[in-house]
C-alpha cells in the first residue's frame, strides 16, 4: 500500500505512521525526519536547509522531489511506503505522480488549537527520532526516550514563532493539496482529534487494515 499523510504541523503524522508500520509492514518516509537527520549530521544537505526549517518555512521543491524520488528507489518502498509530510506543494504532488502511484492519500483533521497543543509540549529523540509529549505520551522517565535510552529535545521550529509560521506555509501551500486529492477521488479523512489509540482505530476503519 502507497500512502500519502496530509495533514498540518502537529496532526500526529509522526506518531501514527510509527505505529502503522508495524501494522502494515512497509517503511515510513518522512521528509522532515530526513532532514532533521542530514542537520545533525552536518552534511551539505544539512547545512543548507538548516535555516529554512528552523525558520518553519519550506525546503525549496527541486531539492526535496530529488530526495524522495531517490527514496521511493530503494527496494524497500517497491512494496509501499508511508510518505509523510510529502508532498506539501502543488507543484510536489505533480513530480510525484512521474515516479510513482499512490493508492490512498490520509488526511489528518485537525483544528488549530490541538496543534498547538501538541507542539509545544513535544520532546523528540536525538538518537531515533521518537516522539513523546510531556502531557499526552510521557517517557517512563523525563527526557529519556523509552525506545533507545537516548536523550529527548525540543525541536527548534517548535518554538512558538516557528509553529506560527508552520501553520500559515500549511495554510497557503498544503492545504490547497486536500482539494487536489479529493477530485483524483484519493483522499480519505482521518478524525485526528482524539487521544492515538482511538486515532489508530480511526485510521484502521477507513483504511479497511
Ligand atoms: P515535518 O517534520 O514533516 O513537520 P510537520 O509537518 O510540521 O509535522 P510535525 O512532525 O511537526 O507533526 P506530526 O504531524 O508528525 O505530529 P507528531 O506525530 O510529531 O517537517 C519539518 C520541516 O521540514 C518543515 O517545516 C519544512 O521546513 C521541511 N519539510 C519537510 N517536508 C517538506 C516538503 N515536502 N517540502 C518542503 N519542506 C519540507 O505529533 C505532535 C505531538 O503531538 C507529539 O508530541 C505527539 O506525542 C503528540 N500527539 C500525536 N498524536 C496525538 C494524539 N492523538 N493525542 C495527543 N497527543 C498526540
Ligand atoms: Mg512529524
Amino acid at each position: 500500500m502507497k500512502l500519502v499523510f496530509l495533514g498540518p504541523p502537529g496532526a500526529g503524522k509522526g506518531t501514527l505512521a510509527a505505529k502503522a508500520v508495524e501494522l502494515l509492514q512497509i517503511p515510513h518516509i518522512s521528509t522532515g525526519a530526513i532532514f532533521r537527520t542530514a542537520i545533525a549530521n552536518k552534511t551539505p544537505l544539512g547545512l543548507k536547509v538548516k535555516e529554512i526549517i528552523d525558520a518553519g518555512r519550506l525546503v525549496d521543491d527541486e531539492t526535496t522531489i530529488a530526495l524522495v524520488r531517490e527514496r521511493l528507489a530503494e527496494p524497500d518502498a517497491q512494496k509501499g511506503y508511508i510518505l509523510d509530510g510529502f508532498p506539501r506543494t502543488i507543484a510536489q504532488a505533480e513530480a510525484l505522480e512521474g515516479f510513482s502511484k499512490i493508492d490512498r492519500v490520509v488526511n489528518f483533521d485537525i483544528p488549530d488549537a490541538a496543534v498547538i497543543e501538541r507542539l509545544s509540549g513535544r520532546r523528540v529523540c536525538k538518537n531515533c527520532g521518537a516522539n513523546y509529549h510531556i502531557l499526552f505520551s510521557k517517557p517512563k522517565k523525563d527526557g529519556i526516550c523509552d525506545l533507545c535510552g537516548g536523550e529527548l529535545y525540543t525541536r527548534d521550529d517548535d518554538k512558538p514563532e516557528a509553529i506560527q509560521k508552520r501553520l500559515e506555509v500549511y495554510r497557503a501551500q498544503t492545504a490547497p493539496l486536500i482539494d487536489y486529492y479529493r477530485k483524483k477521488g484519493l483522499l480519505v479523512d482521518v478524525d485526528a482529534r482524539p487521544a492515538v489509540d482511538q486515532v489508530i482505530i480511526n485510521f484502521r476503519q477507513v483504511l479497511k487494515v
